[in-house]
């Protein structure tokens, strides 16, 4: 048998012998995905609300940025460490799913919790450069698998997951609603669900500057096409739009927020990193960059310039369970 249909049909990478011996052990991982082959016909035809700008922004300039230390270490890279720190398993949960896992910060995080618990950790990414990178990452001998697919095309069997971990992606789909819907048909229900995701309020004072740079390289149009690209939502309004976890599932949704100081460059390794579809359709960059950084010392002072993140943590626990 083989354990991967992605390989065959060149989808995806082959595995060691022993990553194969391993995952044969572990769980037969082929009956998790035989809605793939479908699911890549529909993607391949564009039948699908995954945003392809974002996307496209992401496989090319943001994949790259990405693993700058900078953009790790810094801001939401932090904040994502934290976040993850306080993420908690439960001894049954062998199958652990990251959608919107780009190049692999989760697994890089949680790689010891991985090993030590037996678990599997299935990343699912629509960007192929940063899919990419995270196969390079992972590509021996892993509990870590990387798909092709999204929020809105888990290529995954119904409740085959026991847990859902996402950060920093969820803000990027076009309806919160059908993204819910799916996660809700690939979660076991006993399973857990832990998302981290940007909140209404995010960066308000950061994207007035943000604004008043792109008004000098884009038209209103194109200013308002970005602004709406970002789900920008309240704690009520995502428990409203996770209607379809309401039933089997005891859902939590809080926010948090904190300012956090940087030099302009500080600032740009992350957001040139995670905003990549903001600037996508901008000419000149170079020149916009200099008209942001005027912008951005504008509100800055003697600690620096300031960033007021404001984040959502959506808890989602299994009513079974409890
Ligand atoms: C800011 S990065 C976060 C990556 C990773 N989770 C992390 O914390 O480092 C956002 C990721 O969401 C992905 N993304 C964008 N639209 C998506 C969608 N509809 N479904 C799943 N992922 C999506 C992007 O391609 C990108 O890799």
């Amino acid at each position: 048998m083989e354990p991967l249909v992605f390989s065959r049909k060149g989808h995806g990478r082959e595995l060691s012998a022993g990553a194969q011996r391993r995952t044969q052990a572990f769980l037969n991982v082929e009956n998790l995905f035989p809605r793939h082959n479908r699911l890549m016909v529909e993607m391949s035809q564009g039948n699908t609300s995954t945003r392809q700008s974002t996307v496209q922004s992401y496989s090319e300039s943001g994949a790259k940025a990405y693993e700058d230390p900078m953009n790790k270490e810094f801001l939401y890279g932090e904040l994502t460490r934290r976040f993850l720190k306080q993420v908690e398993f439960q001894p049954n949960d062998k199958v652990i799913l990251d959608i919107g896992c780009g190049t692999g910060f989760v697994f890089d995080e949680l790689g010891d919790a991985f090993l030590s618990r037996g678990m599997q950790g299935v990343g699912i990414e629509p960007a192929a450069g940063m899919l990419e990178i995270a196969r390079r990452k992972y590509a021996d001998d892993s509990p870590f698998t990387v798909f092709e697919g999204s929020f809105e095309h888990i290529p995954l069997e119904n409740r085959s997951v026991d847990k859902i971990i996402s950060t920093l992606a969820l803000h990027w789909v076009s309806s919160l609603e059908v993204a819910a819907q799916e996660m809700r048909r690939v979660l076991k229900k006993s399973g857990s669900l832990d998302i981290f995701m940007i909140a209404k309020d995010d960066g308000a004072q950061f994207k007035k500057a943000i604004v008043a740079a792109q008004r000098k390289h884009l038209t209103f149009a194109q200013i308002m096409t970005t602004a709406t690209l970002v789900q920008r939502v309240t704690p009520k309004e995502c428990h409203a739009a996770f209607q379809s976890f309401h039933d089997d599932f005891d859902l939590q949704v809080e926010m948090f927020s904190d300012v956090v100081y940087g030099s302009f460059d500080d600032h740009m390794k992350w957001w040139k990193a995670r905003s990549t579809p903001v600037i996508a359709e901008i000419e000149d960059k170079d020149r916009f960059m200099s008209d942001l950084r005027e912008e951005l010392e504008k509100i800055g002072s003697d600690k620096g310039i300031p960033f007021d993140t404001a984040y959502l943590w959506i808890k989602g626990r299994s009513k079974k369970n409890g």
